[in-house]
């Protein structure tokens, strides 16, 4: 257990610069924030800094600048959203190491926020390297780690800092991820059961493998399937395949057994790039070879819907179909729609960051299951391995 923010006395706050290190690493289209969640879901832990009478000073990374400046992952904009939400004053200080930015978090007055320019914007950040992290370290008086989604990424200011600057404690948004990440480790309530989705399966081995060890059953959709599916012998026709994780695949299906279920059927067409293209369910072993499967077909939904509502624990992670295409999104929605229902007879659901989080959202069901991470990476990598590199370096309980 980590020592959190609400354990902090409220004395230690009045008055006292507190760095937050935030997730604002969030899309921006012209200029404008298109997807608010990360911001939304900072806001508890800003609005008790405030309530307290704390500086709030926040840190955050935008992007991949690469070590320098790029107008187009500026924070700024991030910083305008945040008055909104607040419906306070904010400030905006480029860079986030100098001077002016050490000026601008003492002359912080009661009741507003400075926000930082992205970290990231400087070289230091990503090689997290010692000189930037006490920098970092100067704009504080204690350090607060509210940046789940990043807390896979050994930074200066998401760990270095912490070496320069204590108390180092959670905040109240990555308190609830890990309670609600950790229960699905330490404690699920069986049927247990967890829905991969999304591309790739080279990027989650580690966490498939885990939860095959700890789950009843393992419900597997989007294009991973498919190389699931070409493991196991059958044509996938011009489906996205990882040819370089068949041997994997294979001997997952293996070691799992029953226990993990594959598409019954697909929908398949033959130019997924074209919008009228025409698309049509057909079974899994039948794929023509001039077609691709996007999405899994109506058997396949209701076969995994039952299965969602059916369990007490359930955890998601990845879309089912490319469901950025409204015809194609019937298979995510449709297990958005399950988890929703099981939420509602009392299972744990947990959905995992990323895109299946976005369909979650665009389902308008975000508030109908128990926890939708704020982490992809990050969320991923604490279920497989219990802890974070962010997480080790903030002090114990
Ligand atoms: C994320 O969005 O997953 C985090 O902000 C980490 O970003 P990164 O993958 O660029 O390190």
């Amino acid at each position: 257990m980590k020592r959190s923010l609400g354990a902090v006395p409220a004395q230690e706050l009045h008055g006292r610069r507190v760095l937050v290190r935030v997730d604002y690493n969030v899309p921006l289209r012209d200029g404008r924030v298109t997807d608010s969640t990360r911001v939304d879901a900072s806001l508890p832990t800003l609005e008790l800094l405030i309530e307290r009478r704390a500086r709030p000073v926040l840190l955050s990374h935008l992007g991949r600048p690469k070590g320098e400046p790029r107008p187009e992952m500026s924070l700024a904009p991030v910083a305008d959203l945040l008055a909104e939400r607040l419906g306070r004053e904010v400030r905006f200080v480029a860079p986030c190491d100098g001077s002016g930015a050490v000026e601008a978090s003492r002359a912080l007055p009661d009741g507003v926020t400075l926000v930082l320019e992205n970290t990231r914007f400087l070289p230091g950040e990503t090689a997290n390297d010692a000189d930037l992290a006490r920098r970092l370290a100067s704009l504080g008086d204690l350090y607060v780690s509210d940046a789940f989604g990043s807390l896979h990424r050994t930074h200066a200011s998401t760990v270095g800092v912490t070496e320069f600057l204590r108390p180092a404690v959670t905040g109240l948004l990555v308190e609830r991820e890990l309670q609600a990440l950790g229960r699905l480790r330490s404690a699920p309530e069986a049927p247990f059961r967890v829905a991969f989705g999304g591309a790739k399966i080279s990027g989650k081995i580690e966490l498939i493998e885990a939860l095959l060890d700890r789950s009843d059953q393992l419900l597997i959709g989007g294009a991973m399937a498919n190389t699931f599916i070409k493991a196991r012998g059958a044509g996938t026709g011009q489906s996205l395949v990882e040819e370089d994780a068949l041997d994997v695949a294979e001997r997952t299906l293996a070691r799992g057994g029953d226990r993990i279920l594959l598409p019954e059927d697909v929908i398949v067409t033959a130019d997924p790039g074209e919008p009228e293209s025409p698309a049509w369910a057909t079974p899994v072993d039948e794929i023509p070879e001039d077609a691709a499967a996007v999405d899994i077909g109506p058997q396949t939904r209701s076969t995994y819907a039952e299965a969602i509502r059916g369990s007490r624990t359930f955890f998601w992670n990845g879309p089912m179909g490319m469901f950025e295409q409204a015809r194609f999104a019937e298979g995510t929605f449709a297990l958005a729609r399950a988890a929703a229902a099981a939420t509602r007879d009392g299972a744990f659901t947990v959905i995992g960051g990323g895109d299946s989080a976005s369909a979650v959202r665009a389902s308008g069901l975000m508030e109908s299951v128990t926890h939708v991470s704020t982490g992809g990476g990050a969320a991923l990598e604490f279920l497989a391995k219990g802890t974070l590199p962010g997480v080790e370096a903030l002090d114990d309980a």
